[in-house]
């Protein structure tokens, strides 16, 4: 199966969100990738849950939605009912990551969870039953631009071999620093689905097909 890209709205223009979805969408893109930041899990802010609500009409794709928040827990209704499909955590944004997890699943949606640079692969013991995609931070969260941090590569082989031992169809996403080089590095690591913010929209929209075609090889 071809990879998913999930162009991030991270490196959009902000003016224009929600014609930048139409144009992604338009141009192949898989999913809707959105970053939420709160100037204290990282240091970066952007979006909250009354402006994914009003850009969930702008698109039919899913909304698959990185919640870089702490504390995460009295978020997820809000993003839920706001039109995420798949809600995306980090264990260090609550007290309990399994009882999180649990409450995306209870609330309909698909539940990820996501390892910072930092964060050990064992971080995914006693979780893999409660998910249904995994994503492997190569950059460090917070901002879009970064370079690809190469020793993530071995996380991306390591959460493969774990996806492949439970037998479910567990998605294995990668965000940050992808670009046709490190996008190709990615997958042959075993990542089935591709964050890109600079790489999709670097040119303006009337590159975005081409772009999104290009990370996909
Ligand atoms: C970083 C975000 C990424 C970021 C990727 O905190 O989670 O989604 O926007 O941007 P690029 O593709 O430019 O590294
Ligand atoms: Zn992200």
């Amino acid at each position: 199966m071809p990879v998913k890209i999930a162009p991030s709205i991270l490196s959009a223009d902000f003016s224009r969100l929600g014609a930048e979805i139409e144009a992604i969408e338009a141009a192949g893109a898989d999913l809707i990738h959105v970053d939420v930041m709160d100037g204290h899990f990282v240091p970066n802010i952007t979006i909250g849950p009354a402006v994914v609500k009003a850009l969930r009409p702008h698109a039919k794709k899913p909304f698959d939605v990185h919640l870089m928040i702490s504390p995460v827990d009295p978020y997820l209704e809000a993003f839920a009912e706001a039109g995420a499909d798949g809600l995306t955590v980090h264990p260090e944004a609550g007290p309990n990551i399994h009882r999180t997890l649990q409450q995306i699943r209870r609330l309909g949606k698909k539940a990820g969870v996501v390892l910072n640079p930092g964060t050990p692969i064992d971080a995914l013991d006693n979780l893999m039953d409660l998910v249904d995609l995994i994503l492997i931070m190569s950059v460090n969260p917070g901002f879009g631009g970064q370079s690809f941090i190469e020793s993530q590569l071995k996380k991306i082989e390591g959460a493969r071999k774990r996806i492949d031992a439970t037998g479910r169809d567990i998605a294995l996403e990668v965000d940050g620093g992808i670009t046709l080089d490190t996008a190709r590095r990615a997958v042959a690591a075993g990542a089935t689905m591709l964050v890109a913010g600079t790489a999709v929209f670097q040119g303006g929209a009337a590159q975005y097909a081409a772009n999104i075609a290009a990370l996909r090889g």
